[in-house]
């Protein structure tokens, strides 16, 4: 085998990696918070297939944005069938409300996941070809109320992960009436100015100009930075929808920024989108989540006229965070006993009373790989264990066990038959 296929074999593919004990530390941490929010805000869990029909992200998502044109893990099936690995949770929650009925719910439906997604991107800090996003959807709900509501939820969760100067930018897009009437103000402020564009925003001014406020190029900036706004385009009911979100993060005093340049990467908005930022961060991928209003997205894929509202966190962003942030993550469980054995009878015995502990509910900790005792009084030291319980030849064979008291050093002789219910006094 030659070194380059070894290498290929100990490497995960390119823009993933695994996840570690250590890691699931912080991980366990952001779970166990976005789990309790997403119980008290009344959302439910969902899961679907990992892939859909590359069509489904076609249609969503649109077919003329970077996620669809460059970064989908598309495959035929050996039948034939055109399939993509989900590079976002929107579509198929949309796809999922339809196909289980939902709109006979009681409406709004509040859904929940915790998902892997797929992109073919560069990978670089924060971004990666896999990774996971927690993401809310309100469904079969119209009013201003929900989009405050998405806001509020994610803004309770990074205040409960105790994650500090994260800024909430948001923006309307207006629905398809306003935003033809933006399209068309685009491209006559565009074209004249179309040769000082970057090859990529002359295909985007011809396809889908909306992208172009995507472009993070200087010389698109500074062109972006006199463009119209989407704003002064919305028609009355969109303005007063805007209006209404605002008031309402108002009313519980967030801190919203208003960024008119801010349209989001996939084409099925309408209306309110928003994005949470990390401040400060000088590297691009300062975002850690984004959502907004999608009106016309399940009608567009065949249900009936649902209007909804959503957002996603990217776990691996915030994570990064939580890491930088040195946020204590509270007490872990730790064991009130750790067994420590010298001889094979004893290893034995040992095995039989961690059995015993842990169904008594105590919880105990063992090495049972390490011989020695100092190694294994060394292994309890680092789990800061305050009680060990030593059994050596002799306490195997008279049926009874060491209790040593790892603060004092002090040690007193116990038998096996009552040493749970005395371990179970001790602190
Ligand atoms: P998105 O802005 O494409 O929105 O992704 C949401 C978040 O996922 C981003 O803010 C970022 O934190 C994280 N993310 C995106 N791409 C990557 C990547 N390659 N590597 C690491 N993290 C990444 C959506 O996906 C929409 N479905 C959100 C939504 C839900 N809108 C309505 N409902």
């Amino acid at each position: 085998m030659s070194a380059k296929i070894k290498q290929e074999l100990i490497n995960p593919p390119r823009g993933t990696t695994d996840l570690l004990p250590n890691d699931f530390l912080y991980w366990d941490y952001f779970l166990s918070v976005i789990n309790k929010y997403a119980g008290i805000y009344g959302f439910g869990k969902i899961e679907t297939p990992i892939m859909e029909d590359t069509d489904l992200f076609v249609r969503s998502i649109g077919e003329t944005t970077d996620i669809v044109e460059k970064e989908m893990f598309s495959f035929a099936t050996r039948g034939g069938d055109k399939l993509t690995l989900r590079p976002e949770g929107t579509a198929s929650v949309a796809r999922a409300y339809i196909t289980n009925g939902m709109s006979k719910w009681s409406q709004p439906v509040k859904l929940f996941y915790v998902w892997p997604m797929f992109r073919y991107e560069r990978p670089q800090a924060g971004r990666r070809r896999q990774f996971n996003q927690a993401g809310f959807e309100i469904l079969g709900g119209g009013d201003p109320i929900f989009d405050a509501q998405i806001i509020q939820l994610c803004w309770t969760v990074f205040e409960k992960l105790k994650l500090k100067n994260i800024a909430i930018q948001i923006n309307s897009i207006g629905d398809a009436k306003c935003r033809s009437k933006y399209r068309s103000a685009l491209v006559d402020y565009y074209r004249p100015r179309a040769s000082k564009l970057c090859a990529n925003c002359r295909v985007r001014l011809a396809k889908n100009p909306l992208r172009l406020m995507d472009c993070k190029e200087e010389k698109c900036v500074l062109i972006r930075s006199s463009a119209p706004q989407t704003i002064d385009y919305l028609c009355q009911e969109c303005h007063d929808h805007f209006k209404s979100v605002l008031e309402y993060l108002d009313e519980i005093n967030l801190p919203y920024m208003l960024n008119p340049y801010l349209v989001r990467g996939l084409d099925y908005y309408t209306k309110t989108v928003f994005e949470f930022i990390s401040e400060g961060d000088e590297y691009r991928q300062s975002s850690l989540g984004g959502g907004g209003r999608y009106d016309t997205l399940i009608e567009m894929l065949g249900g009936e006229p649902t209007p909804a509202v959503g957002v996603a966190l990217g776990i691996e962003r915030i994570v990064e965070k939580i890491k930088e942030a040195n946020i204590s993550l509270g007490k872990k469980v730790s064991a009130k006993v750790f067994l420590v054995q010298l001889c094979d009878l004893a290893k034995k015995k040992s095995f039989k009373l961690f059995n015993d502990l842990i169904e008594a509910g105590v919880p105990a900790m063992e090495s049972f790989g390490r011989g020695s005792i100092k190694s294994q009084l060394r292994v309890a030291n680092r789990l800061k264990i305050k009680n060990v319980l030593i059994i050596g030849q002799k306490e195997a064979l008279d049926n009874t066990v060491i209790i040593r008291d790892m603060e004092s050093g002090t040690q007193e002789v116990a038998d096996r038959a009552k040493i749970i219910n005395i371990i179970r006094k001790k602190k």
